[in-house]
């Protein structure tokens, strides 16, 4: 695995497959610097995975497809059975990473059935590079479809409050919720944008006050503690997050705190939305199925070096929760905004080719 710097200016892009690899913007670094990684293996992109040096669901979701591209071509193996067997313990490896993100199945499956349908050695390797290669390209078509769906939900001079970060960073660009809001701006409305600060691991104050700030959006940053008080004295119009799961139900796995916020913007009669691309969503598994990851004990104990809890306590530190249904009021994909009620409107979602709900 190589490192680079660089400085800040223009788009910023999450993950690309380049000559020498699969380079990453390193987000372990941010909001001090903008460093860059190159996976030159598939074990670098496991542990950049493991590590969050890359996270978000569709992001993850794309590392893992290009984790299989780098194993594809450095496969030695001569036969289509060998080959094929390299991949399958890629694919395990990079499965395991983390649990409760559909997506990064999704990337993996995908190109696994690419790789099914080729015979020779040298097409499988190219098949499976350039699919790696087109679902890069078409998380950045998705998105924008995505965010311009959104954007119709709102109003101009409105203030959005997101939590976690759900933009250009935890996808290879622009983003699901804050690619709502990046097209809320393209659109000509003014628009301005809470933060939460998404303790332990600060994806919040990390990341999305990071891009929001280098792309010159208003954003300004709470912490999770003050979602209430902003809720109750009316300053913030609408929610809209990301996903990492939605089930058939409507059910939203997100990031830890989600529920919270969506239960005190239920209470406080403000709308709260989910943006996330069609390859979220879990059509097969029930909520009994679901993987929660807990993560280290250390991200609780710990800002930084300086611990911030006594030793000999107890720690529980569940990276993500679930929102109800009934706590939704839309979930904005690519093919159009997604009504209640869920379980149906899904059902027909998967089964039209466009604008659902719209
Ligand atoms: O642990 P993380 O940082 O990978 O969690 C990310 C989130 O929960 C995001 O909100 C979700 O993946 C949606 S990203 C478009």
């Amino acid at each position: 695995m190589s490192k680079e710097s660089t400085i800040k200016s223009g788009e910023l892009t999450t993950i690309s497959w380049e000559e020498d690899g699969v380079r990453i913007i390193d987000q372990t670094k941010l909001p001090e610097s903008l460093e860059f990684i190159t996976c030159s293996t598939y074990y670098d992109i496991a542990d950049a995975i493991k590590k969050l040096a890359i996270r978000g669901a569709p992001a993850i979701g794309v590392a893992a497809a290009m984790g299989l591209a780098l194993c594809a071509k450095k496969s030695t193996g001569p036969t289509k059975p060998t080959l094929l067997s390299d991949l399958k313990t890629a694919y395990q490896i990079l499965l395991s990473t983390r649990p409760t993100a559909i997506n990064l199945k999704w990337g993996l499956d995908t190109i696994m059935e690419v790789a099914l349908k080729y015979d020779k050695v040298e097409d499988i390797k190219d098949a499976v590079i350039q699919s790696a290669i087109n679902l890069s390209r078409e998380d950045i078509a998705i998105n924008k479809r995505l965010g311009g769906y959104g954007s119709e939900l709102i109003k101009d001079g409105e203030v959005v409050m997101t939590h976690c970060n759900a933009g250009a960073l935890a996808t290879v660009s622009y983003g699901t919720a804050l690619g709502v809001i990046r097209s809320v701006k393209q659109s000509g409305k003014k628009i301005s944008v809470i933060a939460t600060e998404t303790r332990p691991v600060m994806q919040g104050s990390r990341l999305t006050a990071f891009e929001l700030v280098h792309d010159d959006i208003d954003v300004s940053l709470i912490p999770d503690t003050a979602v209430g008080h902003l809720m109750a004295n009316k300053m913030i119009d609408k929610v809209v997050v990301g996903a990492d799961r939605i089930l058939s139900t409507g059910h939203v796995y997100n990031k830890i705190g989600t529920y919270q916020v969506a239960l005190l913007a239920n209470s406080h009669k403000i709308p709260f939305y989910v943006a996330a691309p069609m390859s979220t969503f879990d059509l097969k598994n029930e909520i009994s199925s679901i993987i929660i990851e807990e993560r280290s004990k250390d991200e609780v104990i710990k800002i930084g070096d300086k611990r911030i809890a006594p030793a000999g306590v107890k720690i529980f530190n569940p990276a993500f929760d679930l929102t109800p249904p009934e706590l939704i009021s839309g979930i904005i994909t690519e093919r159009g905004v997604v009504y209640p009620p869920f379980k149906e409107n899904i059902a027909a979602l998967f089964e039209a080719k466009s604008n659902i709900g719209n």
